[in-house]
């Protein structure tokens, strides 16, 4: 279960401004139960977890399976809440250095000519066999029309149908249930293509087909990920302490002026949660002048970057710490093979995690004498389970905190500003 830490932060507020906080909290956690706050038409992210698609979990597993079996790449074209959460728990549980299956590549997350033209070029340079990769290409978008993904599919789409004569079933789409650009082409080609629900978000999707077939082709296991979610949301009620604490924090850090919360965490392993969670929040609370803007750290490697500016810059930064209790790793410093030239022999014998652990409750005292409250977000140990469990409890959490915030945090009617602009300079019709 997922459990918090705000000793520190609590350093930072009255006991009397906590004890409203936590009042104002259940109110809007009721509204999420009850449906009655902004934007309640895009709940189905907890729907689908009372409701489990049991069948389509399957459903998705063996297809990843087929394709695991044949696929050397498997292209992700998608943007925003169409690849953050693929992407996020891919690179927590996968090894780092190699691949689990077949390579999981990313397109579509931007406009860059020089990234689709090396990938196209990647895709073409044959095996070390002489032959030619096999190569599947998995595009989600809700809307069918963003534009970022839309020219990154038609690109590969094109590479695809000209590479390959089976180019029909190494295409798979996954978007709404009608409508859009998208869905005109599924029906002229014939791609199999996955539903994101009408009232599921993009932000709010990696558990719909959105996140679990690419989850699922990086050979990992997405029932006891989506489990994980469900087994939070069973529990919800009599478990909510911890995200009604959480949420009156960051909403207190809110309300006294802090600007930033800087996201972050010690296991690079996460740095690609820590950019789904950002990616979560700031789309949702950034909305009628209000927001803290979330900003990410992976520590320990940015104590030496902007570990600075947290420590002694302006004080209106709050942190938020993702930490997982049990050791990622059992690796342990080796004796020296001499003298202790290095002057590293005390830490001989010792594990990395807890040389991790150390550099972590250091920066907690640091950042906390500092005048930077600090909030621990902690997971008992890296895997599916936990993860899931993880996914849904940010998910409720920014919907409850964002109600305190009296905002809809399922819109973003803020994104389509840059795109007018952009269409107009790109001499678009309508
Ligand atoms: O959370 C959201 O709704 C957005 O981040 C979308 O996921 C993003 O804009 C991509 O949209 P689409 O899936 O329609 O291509």
């Amino acid at each position: 279960m997922v459990h918090i830490d705000i000793e520190s932060a609590k350093r930072f507020i009255t006991t009397d401004e906590f004890a409203d906080a936590n009042q104002k909290a259940e109110t809007a956690y009721r509204q999420v139960v009850e449906g009655s706050g902004q934007g309640s038409d895009w709940l189905g992210w907890r729907r689908i977890l009372s409701e489990p698609n049991d069948a389509e979990l399957e459903e998705i597993t063996d297809h990843a399976t087929r394709i695991r079996e044949d696929a050397d790449l498997f292209i992700v074209c998608g943007i925003g809440g169409s690849y953050t959460g693929a992407m996020a728990v891919i690179k927590a549980l996968n090894p780092v250095f190699r691949n689990n299956g077949p390579e999981v590549l990313f397109a579509g997350h931007h406009m860059s000519g020089k990234y689709l033209k090396e990938l196209i070029e990647y895709l073409e340079e044959p095996k070390a066999d002489g032959e030619l990769k096999s190569v599947y290409l998995n595009v989600i978008s809700k809307s069918g029309s963003t534009l970022e993904t839309a020219l990154a599919f038609r690109m590969l789409r094109s590479w695809i149908h000209k590479s390959y004569e089976d180019a029909d079933r190494r295409i798979i789409a996954t978007t709404g249930p009608s409508g859009g650009v998208l869905n005109k082409i599924i029906e002229e080609e014939g791609y199999k293509k996955y539903i994101i629900p009408e009232d599921v978000g993009g932000r709010y999707s990696v558990l719909t087909p959105v996140g679990l077939l690419p989850i699922a082709v990086a050979g990992i296991d997405i029932q006891r990920l989506f489990y994980g979610a469900v087994s939070v949301l069973e529990q919800e009620k009599k478990n909510r302490k911890a995200l009604i604490d959480y949420a009156s924090i960051r909403y207190l850090m809110h309300e006294k002026g802090y600007a930033v919360d800087v996201i972050g965490s010690f296991e690079p392993e996460l740095n690609g949660f820590t950019a789904w969670i950002q990616q979560l929040i700031g789309e949702s609370e950034g909305k009628e002048g209000k927001g803290l803007y979330p900003a990410l750290a992976g520590f320990s490697t940015d104590l030496h970057s902007v570990g600075q500016l947290i420590q002694e810059g302006r004080r209106n930064i709050f942190e938020t710490l993702i930490v997982v209790e049990k050791p990622i790793s059992n690796l342990v410093v080796n004796r020296s093979d001499g003298e202790d030239i290095d002057q590293l022999s005390y830490l001989t014998g010792k594990s990395f995690h807890e040389i991790n652990r150390s550099a972590l409750e250091g920066t907690v005292q640091a950042h906390s004498e500092g005048g930077i409250p600090v909030c621990k977000v902690v997971i008992n140990i890296l895997n599916e389970q936990n993860l899931g469990e993880l996914i849904y409890f940010y998910e409720l959490f920014t919907a409850v905190y964002v109600y305190m915030l009296e905002v809809n945090p399922f819109n973003q009617p803020g994104v389509e500003d840059y795109k007018k602009a952009m269409y107009r300079l790109l001499g678009k019709d309508n």
